[in-house]
């Protein structure tokens, strides 16, 4: 092992309890999960209706203080939702960060419109607003409300800011870019439940929000999502596209659209229910695993440890090394090294806009993307992670 690779390797080992593997990202469960999921299944009520749906909504809307929360069966469908009901058709351009999980932009693709990739700044990891109106100033126009790309003809309808490893966006400086260019804003915050922006969670900077319940997330499902939203009408149309479009009935099945069958299972919700009871104290045990990561890698003075931004309060979801500029090249032999010592890392997503699919969308300049992609490193954080 090199010596960087050492250094790092310990700063982790001193933080984390001694195991032959630490996942980057695991669960916990604990006699609550298992008795909500076996009262759920001895109610027989196991499908998209049941008082376990009801529950967890009612405690996630209370969490997040979203008036309204409609769960679906990941976050990958919550965001093809909003985006059908954000107006966005086929041609059209959503505007999205090409450093995020492929979900983002493989949403917009379903609706047969195009992602255009926007690029991030190094405070909080997601879109950076100040480089996007820029970049906006110059290539887009705003006719009769309509924001249409002079490049391509196309209108760009929407921005999707995808809070980065939990920590939030500058949603007041996005908002204003999102206002002068009439952009709709979707939040992708699948990595940023339990996370403040400006002391108010986030999804509440949107028309409409998502979440995602996957087995990595600060709370899982096993797999689920959500749309959030403070809009009564767009809330009732998320129920309904998502509920196969049928019109409540006792007995009758007429359907007025084509809809999707993207509601959670009452099982999965039942789970859910259990996690997001411990939830403050997985957000306070992520907080204080990424204290000690800080102090522990205080002294490794070619990475930088990622702290949130001045005005969040984050729910660390993901923690991240970022090796400085001149180490770029010990980043295989880090990640190499400590999968093969028990400690998983991983590098950041491949950029959306490197994939064979999106290779040929329009884009910005990418260049902190470029850089970060290379240098950045997440580091095992699992709530229930810290030694003692
Ligand atoms: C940023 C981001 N968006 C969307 C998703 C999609 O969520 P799901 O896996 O629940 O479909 C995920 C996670 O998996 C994610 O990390």
């Amino acid at each position: 092992m090199a010596i960087l690779t050492q250094k790092i390797y310990q700063s982790i080992r001193n933080v984390v309890w001694e195991g032959n593997f630490v996942p980057l990202h695991s669960p916990f469960f604990g006699k609550t999960e298992e008795k909500y999921v076996v009262d759920c299944i001895r109610s027989n009520f196991v499908s998209s209706v049941g008082e376990y749906v009801d529950k967890f909504e009612k405690a996630i809307r209370e969490y997040t203080k979203t008036k309204y929360t409609i769960l679906t069966v990941n976050g990958t469908s919550a965001l093809h939702i909003c985006l059908l009901l954000t107006d966005v058709k086929k041609d059209d351009e959503v505007l999205v960060p090409s450093m995020t999980f492929v979900a983002t932009p493989n949403a917009v693709w379903y609706i047969g419109a195009v992602p255009h990739f926007v690029d991030v700044n190094k405070e909080s990891l997601g879109i950076d607003p100040f480089k996007l109106d820029e970049y906006l100033s110059k290539i887009a126009e705003v006719q009769e409300n309509k924001c249409y790309n002079k490049k391509t003809h196309r209108q760009i309808k929407a921005i999707i800011p995808m809070h980065t490893f939990g920590h939030p966006v500058d949603m007041d400086e996005l908002t204003s870019v999102a206002e002068r260019y009439k952009l709709t804003i979707i939040e992708d915050a699948a990595e940023a439940l339990g996370s403040l922006y400006k002391n108010k969670h986030v999804g509440n900077f949107s028309k409409m929000a998502i979440l995602s319940f996957n087995g990595n997330k600060i709370i899982t499902t096993g797999g689920g999502g959500a749309v959030l939203t403070n809009n009564e009408d767009l809330a009732k149309k998320v129920k309904h596209l998502t509920t196969t479009a049928k019109k409540p009935h006792p007995w009758e099945y007429v359907h007025d659209m084509v809809g999707y069958n993207y509601r959670m299972p009452a099982l999965n919700a039942s789970l859910g229910l259990a996690q997001i009871e411990k939830l403050d104290e997985f957000v306070e045990k992520k907080r204080i695993l990424a204290e000690k990561y800080k102090e522990s890698l205080k002294d490794v003075e070619e990475i930088e440890f990622f702290v949130e931004p001045g005005y969040a309060r984050s729910n660390y979801w993901l923690n991240a090394i970022i090796l400085n500029k001149e180490y770029t090249d010990a980043r295989d032999e880090i990640l190499e090294e400590t999968n093969k010592n028990g400690i998983m890392t991983r590098p950041v997503w491949k950029l959306m806009h490197k994939l064979e699919m999106f290779k040929d969308c329009p884009r910005m300049d990418l260049s902190v993307s470029e850089s970060l992609e290379k240098r950045i490193i997440n580091i095992p954080s699992s709530a229930h992670l810290i030694k003692d």
